[in-house]
């Protein structure tokens, strides 16, 4: 799905990253500076944003596109306010992980990858994060839930769905 890019709410920031485009277009290299402010400020790189890089330094989109899309530090879509990592790492793996992260998907409704139209979630997935015995394991933003079942999925998201 497309996020809207909501331009009246975002105007001190778009003004501040002009300033850096302004400050550093005569840097060689200057295009990946520039994206990694963007990611920084902006939490993903807006079409707008990018329009705006495009315009700015004179480089067409598709240039730029072919560098953001090479380097996973980049996103095209904003990340929600809660991060739910499941680790997919071979213990917890082994102890149903796939099931688990299948069971947040379906009570999202989107994808690992993806964050929620209402921006309260993304899911990731993660490789081991060192706590096997505790499989299967998942994080929610810093939080570290081990031994997670398949019915208590719903019961964790409501809790961070509630929290203001
Ligand atoms: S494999 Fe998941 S914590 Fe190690």
């Amino acid at each position: 799905m497309e996020f809207v890019f909501d331009k009246e709410k975002n105007k001190e920031k778009i003004e501040s990253f002009k300033m850096f485009i302004q400050d550093h277009k005569d840097t060689p290299g200057v295009l990946m500076p520039v994206l990694q402010e963007a990611q920084e400020v902006f939490g993903y790189l807006p079409r707008e944003i990018m329009q705006l890089i495009s315009r700015s330094l004179k480089i067409p989109m598709a240039e730029i596109y072919g560098v953001a899309t090479f380097y996973s530090q980049f996103s095209f879509i904003p990340k929600g306010k809660n991060i739910i990592s499941v680790c997919l790492g071979t213990a917890c793996y082994v102890k149903g992980a796939q099931a688990i992260l299948e069971e947040i998907e379906a009570v999202l409704g989107i994808k690992a990858g993806n964050t929620t139209p209402d921006l309260k979630f993304s899911i990731d997935s993660t490789r081991c994060v060192g706590d096997c015995s505790l499989a299967p394991v998942i994080v929610i933003n810093e939080d570290v839930y081990a031994k997670v079942t398949k019915n208590k999925v719903k019961e964790l998201i409501e809790k961070y769905r509630n929290e203001v």
